[in-house]
């Protein structure tokens, strides 16, 4: 299984990296050895921020769902992120399945109920989640920080600490009542999480160990498995009206209701899955998901009982960031997928070859473009598809494409064959134990040795006087590239492909390639057709220009207008006397560079103003002719030995730039502002 993204956004880098690309690798390797294996994914569509984005954007949280479930399914296949089923848990299987699992868990007093007091909005008629709810907030004294956490001082908060909460819904202040919910009692099962994972999963990822441990140390609580909300699976009991299932209590069932409505499909057996004691279950997740997959969902699983199985392995990642700066939804800060895809069509594989060679399997990582394009260049492009090539090209050169009997084997030729035949065995462990980084550098190691001993042999001089040798030298080379085609496909399954048909390969098999002959002599094989093409550095500099594009409007959209200055009346406006004039000239103060001279008509006269805008006209001429407003009754001041008549009134924007406030149609200089 790989965690079900939520449908209210598209997918990004970080999701790749962390979740779907080593979860592919993995699914594809297995198929490969001959396992049999269902891949499971789809999206999850209930929560909270689902029900936000719709209010915002004024539609229907399914809107959005539906949006985004199709760009996210869309994009997977595209990547070709290999699911047997994608769905969703909107779906019919699934209310159902949560439903019933909720139920069952109902009637065998599975569950604590617990009544407590909560922000209701008396003008809604309905009790508000946490992000519904704002006020001020106490650390810093924001207005505006949601129950949850102030995004001015990032601190987070309990609706309870707000000072003067209101509902974001309706404004209006808000009454506490009593609800009810039930809670799953995560304390009763501590000894059998302590044995299971702690005892019986010392194997586990450090990262995932560790986090497990240190949530049993602390001591877990009761958690509450529904909410009061009108946007999920309906919580299947009398008296429970206007409530949902929690949206982690659902989403993960989704595997199951997705694996159900797969089987249905296809006449196989949904229970065979998840109730067979052979079967290995993995989930793929990002790091904020561990509670959940060791925890939560496990508790539930055991606490249904009916032999439902637990997971084998829960490999999470660490997140990557991009340009070394967090990725951001909500600052827009990602590489998205669908993006990709549009910006670079055909080139899959190097995005999943530079997002497994980062993977932030142990720690954090960073994807940076300039490493996008070495990684291409110097990697895949002059490793892997510059020995590719020369052994292709060649052996259409010397052979007509014809494959040469490996004989003749040198001492030197043997170990080599010895090398490369450890590869599948070490490839495979690398894979099974999730290590996708080692894994994939080591396939890379293989493009290596297959580089190093062409270039040592050197057919290309040896042929003249030496063709038998030549012959060996390429029959092993093609065993290499055969060899590397098939090993390849978890990773760059395009590429590898393209390779397999190229080479007139039919069967991928994993372990068949622990043999040294996979192209036999007299096998004719294809052209040479390119697999990978150089990303030059004008791809980079677009794609930074595009990063740097969002960090600008960033910038822009966290501007706020300054706060409104202390009343004043009518009277106080009076006293200022504003009037439009006509320029008649316009000049840089000499030895200031941020002044300009200007002369006005104001009707009756003619007045100097200076004005402290030089730096946003470089060309004060152009501005003689233009209507200008200004203070008339402004006391004269001295500024660089110029005394200015009044100030001539402009606007200052975002950035700080002064812009100048003009009528919008030319009107009588003197003409009074008011
Ligand atoms: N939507 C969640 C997230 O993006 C993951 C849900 S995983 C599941 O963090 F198990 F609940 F489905
Ligand atoms: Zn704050």
């Amino acid at each position: 299984t790989t965690a079900l993204p939520y449908a209210n956004g598209p997918v990004h880098i970080g999701h790749l990296a962390g979740v779907y690309i080593p979860a592919d690798t993995y699914v594809r390797y297995l198929r490969m050895k001959g396992a049999e294996v269902l891949f499971v994914g789809g999206s999850d569509e209930h929560g909270v921020p689902i029900t936000i984005k719709a209010e915002k954007e004024g539609c229907t949280p399914q809107d959005i769902v539906d949006r985004y479930h199709e760009l996210i399914k869309k994009s997977f296949e595209e990547l070709g992120i290999s699911y047997n089923i994608y769905s969703r848990t909107t779906s019919k299987m699934h209310a159902a399945t949560a439903s019933e699992f909720f139920q069952k868990l109902y009637n065998e007093g599975k569950f604590i109920e617990r009544e407590s007091e909560q922000y209701f909005d008396p003008e809604r008629q309905k009790f508000l989640s946490d992000r519904y709810i704002v006020g001020t907030c106490p650390k810093c004294g924001a207005e505006g920080a949601y129950g949850d956490q102030c995004e001015k001082c990032g601190s987070s908060l309990s609706p309870d600490e707000l000072i003067n909460p209101h509902s974001q819904l309706s404004g209006a202040a808000l009454v506490k009542k009593m609800t009810k919910h039930w809670y799953l009692p995560l304390d009763q099962y501590e000894p059998w999480l302590h044995e299971w994972i702690l005892e019986g999963h010392k194997e586990w990822k450090t990262n995932v160990y560790g986090q497990v441990k240190s949530w049993l140390a602390a001591g877990l609580q009761p958690r509450a498995v529904t909410r009061d909300l009108d946007w999920g699976v309906p919580v299947p009991i009398k008296g429970a009206e206007g409530k949902v299932l929690y949206v982690w209590f659902d989403a993960p069932i989704g595997y199951i209701s997705n694996t159900k409505e797969l089987c249905e499909k296809t006449g196989d057996n949904w229970e065979r899955w998840w109730k067979d004691s052979d079967t290995k279950m993995v989930h793929f997740i990002g790091k904020d998901n561990i509670v959940f997959h060791c925890i939560i969902f496990p508790c539930m699983l055991k606490a249904y009982g009916d032999g439902y199985i637990v997971p084998e392995n829960v490999p999470a990642n660490e997140f990557l960031n991009l340009e070394n700066d967090k990725i951001s939804t909500s600052r827009n800060w990602a590489v998205w997928l669908h993006e990709y895809l549009q910006e670079f069509p055909g080139k899959q594989d190097v995005l999943r070859y530079v997002l497994t060679a980062n993977a932030p399997e142990t720690k954090d990582n960073n994807f940076t473009w300039k490493d996008y394009q070495d990684r291409n260049n110097n990697e895949l492009l002059s490793i892997f598809g510059n020995f590719v090539n020369r052994t292709i090209v060649l052996t259409h050169k010397y052979y007509n494409g014809v494959v040469p009997a490996l004989e003749n084997l040198t001492e030197a030729d043997q170990a080599v064959v010895k090398e490369m035949n450890a590869f599948p065995e070490q490839v495979g462990t690398s894979i099974e134990t999730y290590r996708f980084r080692e894994a994939l550098s080591e396939l890379m190691n293989l493009a290596r040795l297959g580089n190093r001993y062409l270039t040592e042999n050197e057919p290309w001089k040896v042929f003249k006087t030496d063709p038998e040798r030549v012959k060996t030298v390429m029959a092993l080379s093609l065993q290499i590239v055969a060899k590397l085609a098939i090993l390849a496909e978890p990773f760059l399954p395009f590429s590898a492909q393209k390779l397999q048909a190229m080479i007139g390969l039919t069967n991928n098999s994993w372990d068949t390639t622990k043999e040294t002959v996979l192209l036999p002599s007299g096998h004719v094989i294809g052209q040479a057709e390119l697999l990978f093409e150089k990303v030059e550095d004008s791809v980079v500099e677009s794609q930074l220009k595009k990063l740097n594009d969002t960090k600008k409007a960033n910038e822009l959209n966290a501007w706020t207008p300054l706060p409104i200055k202390e009343q004043v009346t009518f009277d106080d406006f009076q006293k200022m006397d504003i009037r439009v004039g006509t320029v008649l000239e316009c000049t840089k103060v000499p030895k200031a560079d941020k002044l300009l001279q200007f002369l006005i008509e104001d009707g009756m006269n003619q007045r100097t103003i200076v004005s402290g805008i030089a730096k946003y006209y470089p060309n004060p001429e152009e501005l003689v002719g233009k209507q200008v407003c200004f203070i008339a009754n402004f006391e004269p001041r001295k500024l660089k030995g110029v005394v200015s008549e009044g100030m001539i009134l402009s606007a200052e924007d975002r950035e700080g730039r002064l812009v100048l406030i003009t009528p919008s149609q030319l009107v009588a200089p003197g003409c009074n502002v008011g």
